[in-house]
């Protein structure tokens, strides 16, 4: 039995019913819709609307159901109601008849539906979040790995200066512990309970709407029912959460391509995770990676679905907001499914040592040393530069690194050059300067290693 159809005198279109009902993608909001419709019925109870006994019937019943549709997600989908708040209803007047029909005193479907997914938004912020720890707990373990492990390190995609693997990969851990944080910001402003808004005017129902929200674990109830029943900034918060998320996700997954690529070869990845070519037999493809980059842009481009569905839309609840959910389901399981994949990626990741050392050499990234050398004799820094730059276009015209150049040859750039110089050239004299807090030196490393491993057991 539909929820309305009193002052119709023709059923719905089977065309139009197709077309308007939402229960094949909002049937997942089943839990929380039966643990709000509890929380409800005591509310109602304490407001003299329903006897004891009739609230324990319709307690136990939904706890029924409750466990029915744990047991079973889909079971929802087996019947041709409008929406899971029908479905809810028609299951609970099949089950006990009249007191069923009781339920729905006071409440509407406008301040139920933004109830049940405010609470999907929050129990789903917490699995993120979950999942964002222990891709975490992977980078960290890979940092820990490769702590001392030279790569070289790039800006524009040009050679720049070394790195350690290490350093790369916890850069990787600041950008996630970022998104753990918003999340839980996001869950904060979640926090408010719309249920007793009404279709949008209030309930003439005399409820404690706060106690009803504290019943259902949130912090507040909304202030004003207008905006209670038509705000869906929680759902556009937590599409940002999951858009940023994925932007790092893509970000990390760029740089592992790579870096496993031929032009570069510094990572490899194991063949658990690598997929090959249909024609080419020699292929080793980074496929995982390239998805965690390609469904990045599904999952912004959800973020920007809602926000164009939202926008313009007058108070208070229009039907338009029934399609703030295919995309949000879609968009946090995708930026879910990406974490988990990373996390699982992690230690099928390897760096090939002795090759991305020797890349690290390359490209002149010791030129900065060589100005800083240049300084530590008492040149001014943009001397220094110009002097350095110039020794490298030579360098480079012969084909030679900047160390293999005879000292004579370098006292010809500039008379402050002693053979000391070659100490400032080498790889590991240029990573170990970089001590100071943030700086890819070994030493700075381990203090980095020791915020993120403390953080991530407070966390
Ligand atoms: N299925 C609807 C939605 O997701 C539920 C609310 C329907 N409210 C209404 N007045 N038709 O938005």
């Amino acid at each position: 039995m539909s929820l309305w159809g009193g002052r119709f005198s023709a059923p719905s279109a089977a065309e139009f019913k197709q077309f308007n009902d939402s229960l094949r993608f909002d049937y997942v909001l089943a839990p929380f819709d039966i643990q709000a419709s509890q929380a409800w019925a005591k509310s109602l109870q304490q407001a003299g609307l329903l006897t004891s006994a009739e609230q324990q019937q319709l307690h136990d019943a939904l706890g029924d159901l409750l466990k029915a549709v744990q047991a079973n997600p889909e079971l929802p989908l087996k019947s041709d109601a409008e929406d899971i708040h029908s479905w809810v209803e028609a299951q609970l007047i099949d089950k006990i008849g009249a007191t069923a029909k009781r339920l729905h005193t006071g409440r509407s479907r406008n301040d139920l539906v933004a109830t049940d997914l405010r609470l999907f938004c929050k129990a789903t912020c917490e699995q993120l979040i979950n999942a964002n720890l222990a891709a975490i707990q992977q980078l960290l373990l890979f940092a820990e790995r490769y702590q001392a492990a030279p790569l070289p390190g790039y800006t524009h995609l040009q050679r720049a200066q070394p790195i350690m693997a290490g350093h790369w990969a916890l850069a990787y851990v600041q950008m996630l512990q970022r998104d753990v944080s918003r999340l839980k910001e996001m869950r904060k402003r979640a926090d408010v309970c719309p249920l007793g808004s009404g279709a949008l005017a209030g309930t003439t129902a005399a409820i404690d709407r706060e106690a009803l929200a504290h019943e259902l674990g949130f912090r507040f109830a909304s202030e004003n029912s207008l905006d209670g029943v038509s705000d869906r900034d929680f759902a556009l918060d937590i599409l940002h959460c999951a858009a940023t998320g994925m932007l790092h996700l893509s970000r990390i997954a760029e740089d592992v391509i790579f870096y496993c690529s031929g032009e570069s070869g510094c990572f490899a990845m194991s063949d658990r995770i690598s997929s090959g070519s249909s024609l080419m037999p020699q292929k080793k493809n980074p496929d995982l990676f390239e998805l965690l980059r390609g469904k990045t842009g599904r999952v912004l481009g959800q973020q920007h679905a809602l926000q164009t569905t939202l926008k313009g839309l007058p108070l208070a609840y229009n039907k338009d907001m029934q399609e703030d959910k295919e995309g949000l389901f879609d968009a946090l399981q995708t930026y879910q499914q990406c974490l988990q994949m990373l996390a699982f990626a992690m230690p099928e990741l390897s760096v090939n040592e002795a090759h991305a050392k020797q890349q690290a050499q390359l490209g002149y990234s010791n030129a900065t040393e060589f100005a800083d050398y240049l300084v530590s004799k008492g040149m001014p820094f943009r001397d220094a530069h110009h002097v350095t730059g110039q020794a490298v276009l030579f360098a480079q015209q012969q084909g030679q690194p900047l160390e293999d150049l005879d000292i004579d040859t370098l006292r010809g750039f500039s008379d402050l050059i002693e053979p000391d110089v070659y100490a400032f050239l080498e790889l590991d004299y240029g990573l170990e300067q970089r001590r100071a807090i943030g700086g890819t030196a070994p030493s700075a490393i381990k203090t980095a290693l020791k915020h993120a491993n403390d953080w991530l057991h407070a966390a």
